[in-house]
């Protein structure tokens, strides 16, 4: 079995490619990936002379180089990870997001659909249901209208519509997963857990947006590997799946946690302008998903436990990130603020 994984350089994508491996030692994998600033190779130093893995450098947006990879090899699966991930980034710069998240998309959907493969699996969001107000008793499921609210999330929803559009026109064998916030190792510092972490263990302030009223669901990666997992193997052809594991926290909640569990003072919080068109809250309703048989190992006290020690144990990773290009990225984020 040959099994394409796009952005598997990436946070989720990289724990996916591990999961793979472990679990499916048959499997062939390939990783494709752009080395984006948001990709990096060192996570899979152990895995780089397996003989079931391949790194392929290269550019989903790219038509000619996508289309002959498809022509020169035969995939089984393609996972689709690969994208521009980071709101904040496509408040300040949408053009990229459009760019990878819409036309990548279709440029590998054209791949795809010439190559007959057994199903081609998209990785997408929750947030293209738009937001949700605090009533505990509301949820997204699949049948949500899409009602992105960011650059980001406009940019998903449309590769969404593609790989629907693909499946309708030309029967190109799809499911598409939406999942809620993650969490876990190799998160890259820019998203709120692994800013906190870093940030207050080097006694740094941590911006919270707003008033930190802001709702998300977490789930550990881990858990959402094993529903994707699910979803290639056996989900129907055609269908959207939610994932989510109803972790919900507020961001001031979750910043709380982090610094007490860090044993460091509150007085590291510093509230900072909101983000522009900042969600309210998400929330999924992965009963779907549940019905297949997938059920989330990890409850929240222990996976962010878990996390915060890996960061402990693996301080010259995210370290190394810190010290390079995030820093002007940082400076042009947040200057106004600090
Ligand atoms: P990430 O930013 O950590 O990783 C993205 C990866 O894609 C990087 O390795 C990057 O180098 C690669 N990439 C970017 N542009 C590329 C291009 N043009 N060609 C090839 N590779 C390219 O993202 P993530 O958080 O791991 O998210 C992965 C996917 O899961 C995304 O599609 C995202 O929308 C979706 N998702 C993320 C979350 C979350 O909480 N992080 C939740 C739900 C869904
Ligand atoms: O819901 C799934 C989505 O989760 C994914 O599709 C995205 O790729 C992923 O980045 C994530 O989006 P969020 O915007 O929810 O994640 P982020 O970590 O950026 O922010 C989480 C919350 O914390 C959000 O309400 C904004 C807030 N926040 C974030 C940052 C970076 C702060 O208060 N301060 C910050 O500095």
């Amino acid at each position: 079995m040959k099994v394409l994984i796009t952005g598997g350089a990436g946070f989720i994508g990289g724990n996916f490619v591990h999961y793979m491996l472990n679990k499916y030692p048959q499997y062939e994998i390939f990783n494709l990936d752009y080395l984006t600033y948001a990709g990096d190779l060192t996570k899979h130093k152990e895995i780089e002379k397996n003989n079931n893995y391949h790194f392929i450098k290269a550019d989903i947006s790219d038509h000619e180089v996508i289309i002959d990879l498809f022509n020169k090899n035969h995939f089984d699966y393609v996972i689709h990870f690969a994208a521009e991930s980071h709101v904040d980034r496509s408040i300040a710069d949408p053009g990229i997001f459009i760019q990878t998240n819409v036309r990548g998309t279709q440029i590998l959907l054209d791949a795809a659909k010439n190559a007959s493969i057994t199903k081609f699996v998209h990785i997408s969001t929750d947030e293209v249901y738009g937001e949700l107000d605090f009533d505990p008793d509301t949820f997204f499921t699949e049948e949500t209208h899409l009602q992105p609210n960011s650059p980001y999330s406009a940019s998903k929803a449309s590769s969404d519509l593609l790989v629907r559009a693909y499946h309708e026109t030309y029967n190109l064998p799809i499911n598409i997963t939406r999942c809620s916030n993650n969490y876990g190792p190799y998160h890259f510092p820019e998203k709120l857990i692994p800013l906190t972490i870093s940030r207050a263990l080097n006694d740094e302030k941590v911006p919270v947006y707003g008033t930190g009223e802001n709702v998300r669901d977490w789930l550990h990666v881990y858990d959402h590997c094993a529903a994707i997992d699910l979803v290639m193997h056996q989900g129907v052809i055609g269908d959207v799946y939610n994932v989510g594991g109803h972790n919900e926290r507020t961001n001031l909640d979750i910043v709380k946690t982090i610094i007490k569990e860090l044993g460091k003072s509150e007085e590291l919080i510093q509230f900072v302008q909101d983000r522009l068109g900042h969600d309210k809250r998400y929330a999924i309703d992965s009963t779907k998903l549940k019905k297949l048989g997938w059920r989330p190992e990890y409850n929240f006290e222990t996976g962010i436990s878990q996390t915060i020690k890996w960061y402990l144990d693996n301080e010259k990773w995210w370290k190394e990130i810190i010290s390079g290009e995030y820093q002007t990225y940082f400076e042009k984020q947040y200057k106004i603020h600090f």
